[in-house]
């Protein structure tokens, strides 16, 4: 019988990717569901914002799946149900879900990943955690903005399409946290 080796010191790095990977999925349906609200709105800039890190969230949900699949694991994750408020509402949440990931959630599956010097993992949650701290900061500047009732006209966003670092500009040559050339990012409007 052929059976996968997951040998023990890779066990909890392993459930902590499953998690990252169950998280950015299920951050990934939400923002979608999000655009949608803030387009019915006529909020069209935080729909292209919630577009833009939907689609980061994918980045980081495939990039952690591939380092499962290195380990002999299976990415599993199934999408909860969640509430679709109002647009600053959902700004709030998705805040919030980012300020954790920032604070606490990469930030331990990163010291997890360094104490079995797992470098593939410590790349991914490094890249992760880089990247919601973008999200967090363009959320934040939205909420911003949109209480001055800014934010209405669609607007390009910039996504890394190999660590999910999410910009409003293409203010450098190369991306801040992976060097990948911006000509490779996607632009998401
Ligand atoms: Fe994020
Ligand atoms: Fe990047």
């Amino acid at each position: 019988m052929l059976t996968t080796q997951i040998s023990i010191e890779n066990e909890a790095t392993l459930r902590n990717l499953q998690a990252a990977y169950d998280g950015e999925s299920n951050a990934h349906a939400k923002y979608t569901a999000f655009a949608v609200k803030a387009d019915a709105e006529g909020l069209h800039g935080a729909a292209s914002l919630f577009r833009a890190v939907a689609r980061a969230e994918q980045v980081h949900a495939d990039h952690h799946a591939r380092v499962i699949r290195q380990l002999g694991g299976e990415p599993t994750g199934s999408i909860r149900p969640f509430h679709v408020r109002s647009t600053l509402e959902n700004l709030n949440d998705a805040r919030v879900g980012e300020r954790y990931e920032i604070d606490s959630m990469y930030p331990e599956f990163l010291r997890e990943a360094k104490g079995h010097n797992n470098s593939a993992a410590m790349l991914t949650f490094q890249w992760a955690l880089e990247a919601e701290k973008s999200h967090a900061r363009l959320f934040s500047e939205a909420i911003a903005v949109l209480e001055s009732g800014w934010l209405i006209a669609a607007r390009n966003f910039y996504v890394c399409t190999a660590c999910g670092y999410t910009s409003e500009t293409p203010e450098a040559e190369r991306c801040p946290t992976c060097n990948l050339p911006w000509e490779k990012f996607e632009v998401i409007r």
